[in-house]
């Protein structure tokens, strides 16, 4: 372990498991987005798989695969909060590691828990983090360009560090962030190191050109449509006595509305609205049904889009 990297990442994790394989199951509505992003990242890091399709389908290794290879193993996931930037960067390993046939490692780096008390920690914090995963994949290429386990750099909440450094008011410290950023991603491409890098924000619009010309995918995640909250709530409510008629009223009710142009995140329906339903039925000790889920939604609002204020 490089010295001082203790405590650096949040936890790292190794796919697959049984964990990530259940918050896998539990999303809704994202099976086709994480098995591209899964597919695409394998072909980005193990270039052994596009050559045996190129081989497969064309006799050979065709050029435009090398242009393939130049390719930055990077992924934007950008969107409002809560819906689901986070837990589909945390679980796409478990995808890959099953496609990829290999173990994979997530490293986790949250930027607002722990870059930013002090500005420019942000900077030693991405280069320190950088250093570590290098020492920790540069023998993970074997001779015949097959790697022997993959790695998912997560950098989450990195909206201060993806700040365009086209700001004018951007502290000059933040732009020594970004540039850390571009060095470390650029690094590990030139060495070739088999790690997926997913850099997770909330405001796409100000993330920084150079970043975002380098992703090989710019994900935006959106809200859950009514056919996505049916779903959810359907697998949340099961079992107690709301009608499958309930639910898609409830699933309609938390959409956008005539006095509110959002409908609820993922997370307003998951952490918030259906746990106060089930509080609410069993302070009163009665069973959840459509009464009481009314009535804990009309106090239980959705959250604002990002950069939309009060009125
Ligand atoms: N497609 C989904 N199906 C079911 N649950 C979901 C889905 N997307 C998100 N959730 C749940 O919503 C909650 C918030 O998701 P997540 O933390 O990934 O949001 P986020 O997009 O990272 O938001 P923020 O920008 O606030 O960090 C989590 O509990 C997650 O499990
Ligand atoms: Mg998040």
């Amino acid at each position: 372990m490089i010295e001082g990297t203790e405590g650096l990442f949040a936890r790292t994790e190794e796919f697959p498991n049984s964990l990530a394989q259940a918050r896998l199951a539990a999303l809704v509505g994202l099976d086709d987005l994480i098995d591209r992003l899964a597919a695409d990242a394998v072909a980005l890091l193990d270039p052994t798989t596009i050559h045996a399709w190129s081989k497969a389908v064309h006799g050979k290794v065709i050029p435009a695969v090398s242009a393939l290879e130049d390719r930055t193993p990077l992924f934007v996931f950008a969107g409002d909060v809560g819906v689901g930037k986070t837990e589909v960067a945390e679980v796409v390993g478990q995808v890959i590691a099953t496609r990829a046939d290999t173990d994979v490692t997530l490293y986790p780096l949250s930027l607002t828990a722990r870059g930013r008390g002090a500005v420019g920690e942000m900077t030693t914090l991405l280069t320190r983090a950088f250093e570590r995963i290098s020492a920790d994949f540069t023998r993970a290429r074997r001779g015949d360009g097959i790697a022997s386990s993959l790695g998912v750099l997560l950098i989450d909440e990195a909206d201060a560090l993806a700040q365009s450094r086209e700001l004018a008011q951007m502290h000059h410290e933040d732009r020594a962030g970004v540039n850390a950023l571009l060095r470390g991603i650029d690094g590990m491409r030139t060495d070739r190191l088999p790690v997926l890098t997913i850099l997770c924000t909330n405001r796409l619009d100000a993330l920084d050109p150079a970043v975002q010309r380098r992703a090989a995918a710019i994900e935006v995640f959106e809200r859950p449509t009514l056919l996505q909250r049916v779903a959810l709530l359907t697998r949340l409510l099961a079992g107690t006595k709301l009608s499958p008629a309930d639910i898609h009223a409830l699933a309609s009710a938390t959409g956008e509305a005539t006095d509110r142009l959002y409908g609820y995140t993922y997370s307003d329906l998951r952490q918030r609205l259906v746990p106060e339903i089930v509080l609410a039925a069993y302070r009163q000790g009665v069973a959840v049904d459509s009464v009481i889920a009314h009535e804990v939604l009309l106090r239980t609002p959705p959250t604002r889009p990002f950069g939309v204020t009060a009125r």
